[in-house]
């Protein structure tokens, strides 16, 4: 089976099946959301906590994971923030470089403030996955992930809780300040006010794929293909933010 979920309970969306190299059958299982990598678990880099165990290489200028600073955030963090790994679980892994490697700790975490730039060093690149958890705050009306080169988004990924009284996720890109077509193809709306959520962006050949609480829900086709030059992901609005991971799976 090639998939990077495991094989008998996999959330994903056929179509991801395709994307990913082999399961490891030798790789530690899945690790649930908010746990911590198996005693046994691979650190395919110091002090990564081995998400993605069996990495096959880091990707250049990686990332080292953490949780939420205990301190207040001021400005543009940097390094990985790890999470869960999420429903892109499964493949070997590796960190996504440019990131400080930090200790892996199991306590709680201050929020990371929102607000938040997780820069990026070598860009997109494909099989890097981006993992997020948060809490969507009370009484919300929008939050979003943008991906972005220099001035330009890549990806634009904008939940909406009161368009018109309805709630829907809008995507798009904007160049030279121009917003693009937006595309509202999201089949359903995962979010809700005052609940937690994980969010998974995988980077693949020539699209963004998200998942939402370990199941897939929408892709957006590259429309800026120059990827090395996508260097920094936003994430504003309302959502108290937990903890941002990039891994390469
Ligand atoms: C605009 C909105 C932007 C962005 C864009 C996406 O109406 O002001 O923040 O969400 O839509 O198409």
């Amino acid at each position: 089976m090639c998939c990077f979920s495991s094989p008998s309970s996999s959330p994903l969306h056929p179509q991801l099946s395709d994307a990913l190299p082999a399961h490891n059958p030798d790789a530690p299982p899945p690790q649930g959301w908010n746990q911590p990598p198996g005693p046994g678990a691979f650190p395919p880099y110091p002090g990564y906590p081995g998400a993605y165990p069996g990495a096959p290489g880091p990707y250049p200028g990686a990332p080292g994971p953490h949780h939420g600073h205990p301190g207040p955030h001021h400005g543009p963090h940097h390094g990985p923030h790890h999470g869960p790994p999420g429903p892109y679980p499964g493949g070997p892994a590796g960190p996504y470089p440019g990131g400080p490697a930090g200790p892996y700790s199991e306590t709680p975490s201050a929020p990371l403030k929102v607000p938040y730039d997780l820069p990026l060093p070598a860009g997109l690149v494909p099989r890097l996955l981006i993992t997020i958890t948060g809490t969507v705050n009370s009484n919300p009306n929008r939050f979003s992930l943008d991906f972005k080169r220099g001035q330009d988004i890549a990806f634009h990924f904008n939940p909406r809780f009161k368009e018109d009284h309805k709630r829907v996720i809008v995507c798009n890109s904007m160049i030279n300040n121009n917003w693009g077509k937006e595309e509202r193809t999201a089949p359903r709306f995962p979010f809700e006010p005052g609940a937690a959520f994980k969010l998974q962006v995988l980077c693949e050949g020539d699209h963004f794929k998200v998942a939402a609480n370990d199941a897939h829900l929408l892709q957006f086709n590259f429309r800026e293909k120059r990827l090395n030059e996508v260097t920094k992901l936003c994430i504003a609005g309302d959502i108290t933010l937990t903890s941002v991971l990039t891994s390469m799976v």
